[in-house]
């Protein structure tokens, strides 16, 4: 049974990114201040906060083993720092992606912290070598990148910075599972972390076979979410391969003559501009018009349909 956990946790900076975290936080038990610069942000995110929790009680799907009131009374903001700061054992920056300002944001942050805390950064791409570089209290930084939406989605990417301490990782790593997250550790910090470098593959491809007139927008995208994307939710590609003949061995031994040919004909990073962004686009807005309502409604419709499959995931794991 989830109780309340010693030490407080601070969100800094309100956004998408920010309210999920602190959900998620409130939901292990954890004492939670949102930090923002705007009141207003901070107002605005505790009502959201407030909402989508009495949503998902009422739901069923309300994450921990704390009543949504009891999460939400775990839940305070403040704009000013010092007091955000004060007594906090985990600091999860999610403030907009532009590198100065986090090098802004992590050096104030530096000033004011105990060699204790972890300063994590929710950072979908900047580089910890790049954010982190010069702090005094570098060992202690780390990025710990979520999946949008994370209350759904679990995994997070762990990334060092070439000094974090390996208690860091570990604690961080331990506090990710603690709140039911599915933490991966990178050993050493790449470009685009391994979940976008993945991701770019896919779209890249995608985008080459669009424009080479082989598949219609609309088509591809069934390719992933009736295809590939049914087992991907389940199992990753290398234990696909596993499955897929008798053990990775023998599937190497079948196949891989066949995936080196297909690679070789792969094109060049594509411009994602011109008459194939006007295709996919319009393609797109076939199925969702591009304006806030639809793309609203739309977004609802694929977390309560993330919020199923994981629903789906932790009772096929649990047999
Ligand atoms: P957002 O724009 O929704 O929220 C940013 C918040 O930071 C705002 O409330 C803003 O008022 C606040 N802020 C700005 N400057 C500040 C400062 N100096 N001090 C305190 N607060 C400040 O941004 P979002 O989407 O939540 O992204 C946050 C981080 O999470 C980014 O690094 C982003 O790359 C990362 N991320 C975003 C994902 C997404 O799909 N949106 C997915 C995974 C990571």
């Amino acid at each position: 049974m989830t109780s309340t956990q010693d030490g407080s946790v601070v969100i800094f900076g309100s956004g998408l990114i920010g309210r999920s975290w602190a959900m998620l936080f409130a939901s292990g038990g954890f004492k939670v201040k949102l930090h923002d610069i705007e009141q207003q942000q901070i107002t605005k995110a505790l009502e959201h906060i407030r909402k989508e929790m009495k949503a998902l009680e009422q739901s069923g799907t309300l994450k921990g083993s704390l009543s949504a009131d009891q999460q939400l009374a775990l839940i305070s903001g403040s704009t000013d720092l010092k007091v955000a700061v004060e007594g906090a054992m985990y600091i999860q920056e999610c403030t907009p992606e532009n590198l100065e300002l986090k090098k802004k944001v992590f050096s104030q942050l530096d000033l004011i912290i105990d060699d204790k805390v972890i300063l994590s950064s929710s950072s979908s791409c900047l580089l910890p070598s790049k954010m982190f570089m010069g702090l005094k209290h570098v060992k202690q930084c780390i990025v710990a990148h979520p999946v949008n939406p994370p209350y759904y989605v679990p995994l997070v990417e762990l990334v060092p910075h070439p000094e974090t301490a390996p208690s860091t990782m570990e604690r961080t790593y331990a506090l990710m599972k603690k709140i039911g997250q599915s933490p991966v550790k990178i050993r050493k910090e790449v470009d685009g972390f391994i979940l976008n470098r993945l991701q770019y593959a896919i779209i890249s491809e995608a985008w080459r076979l669009v424009d080479e007139g082989l598949i219609s927008p609309s088509d591809l995208d069934i390719v992933m979410s009736d295809g590939l994307g049914m087992r991907y939710a389940f199992i990753g590609p290398l234990e696909t391969m596993h499955l897929n003949a008798e053990g990775m061995s023998n599937y190497c031994e079948r196949y891989s003559e066949g995936m080196k040919r297909v690679l070789k004909t792969f094109g060049p990073v594509p411009d994602f501009s011109g008459a194939t962004l006007e295709n996919v686009h319009q393609a797109m807005c076939a199925r969702v018009p591009a304006d806030p309502a639809h793309l609203a409604a739309r977004r609802q419709w694929r977390d309560e349909c993330l919020m199923k499959l994981a629903k789906l995931k932790s009772q096929m794991e649990a047999e």
